[in-house]
């Protein structure tokens, strides 16, 4: 169960924070919390989406201490590169210190869904290499129970029709999603309206559907600390 460690105040004053304030708080946030334990040798995974693009744009400032990243996505690798920050092929890195990535929702017990932005398969794979998982996002993703965000599934593209009817036999409604094809060349069905009783077993479950590449359960890794901006500032749950 999360439990608040601290809260960073956003101003004396009182002052309430947008949305976008609240990703650029705790993308800073982040950036606060990896730079006294950044290496010269340290490489920092990468998250996709948009309040992990206001976290590159925060590393940015402290690209000089760090060896390079790892990118979860063609588009957070343009934007490091952009920033002037070396990205690496997952390849070549043996050890990781950080991964730092957004998320669609979180439970009390650090359990996530991601892949709103279709990036899930990579994010997993890099957060498994990251020694600590550091998730950033605003209040809004807070839940109680994970499921009222629609569960992104990366499907093989010739098991589309397969893979859904094996979601739907689960109980849920699976969305072909238009349009989007995943940096790995694959489609992405959404699951609508399941409750997720048990995150870990259906993370399991699900990617026992031949044809499935990944679900954006992350449940068996879920994030280590978050770090969520309310109106009020930066809490730390861990
Ligand atoms: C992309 C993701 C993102 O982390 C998730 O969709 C949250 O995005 P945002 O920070 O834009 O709300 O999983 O695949």
């Amino acid at each position: 169960m999360v439990a608040i460690i601290r809260t960073q105040f956003e101003s004396a004053t009182g002052t309430k924070m947008t949305q976008e304030k609240m990703k650029l708080a705790v993308a800073q946030a982040a950036v606060d919390y990896i730079k006294p334990r950044l290496r010269d040798d340290s490489i920092v995974g990468v998250g996709t989406g948009s309040t992990a693009n206001c976290f590159i744009d925060a590393l940015a400032q402290v690209k000089d201490r760090f060896a390079a990243a790892v990118a979860s996505s063609e588009a957070t690798a343009e934007r490091l590169r952009g920033h002037g920050i070396d990205v690496l092929d997952l390849n070549s890195v043996s050890q990781m210190e950080f991964y730092i990535d957004g998320a669609d929702e979180f439970d009390p017990y650090m359990n996530l869904i991601k892949g709103g932005g279709g990036a899930l398969t990579r994010e997993k794979i890099v957060a498994a290499v990251a020694k600590e998982f550091v998730c950033i996002v605003d209040q809004s993703k807070q839940v109680d129970l994970l499921g009222a965000f629609p569960l992104p599934v990366e499907v093989i593209p010739m098991a589309r029709s397969y893979v859904g009817r094996q979601l739907a036999a689960l109980g849920g409604q699976p969305v072909y999603r238009e349009g989007c094809v995943t940096d790995n060349g694959n489609v992405i069905l959404d699951l609508h309206d399941l409750e997720i009783l048990d995150p870990k077993a259906l993370e399991v479950q699900l990617n026992n559907i031949v044809g499935v590449v990944t679900n954006g359960l992350f449940a068996q890794r879920g994030a280590d600390l978050i770090l969520m901006g309310t109106p009020e500032g930066v809490q730390t749950l861990k």
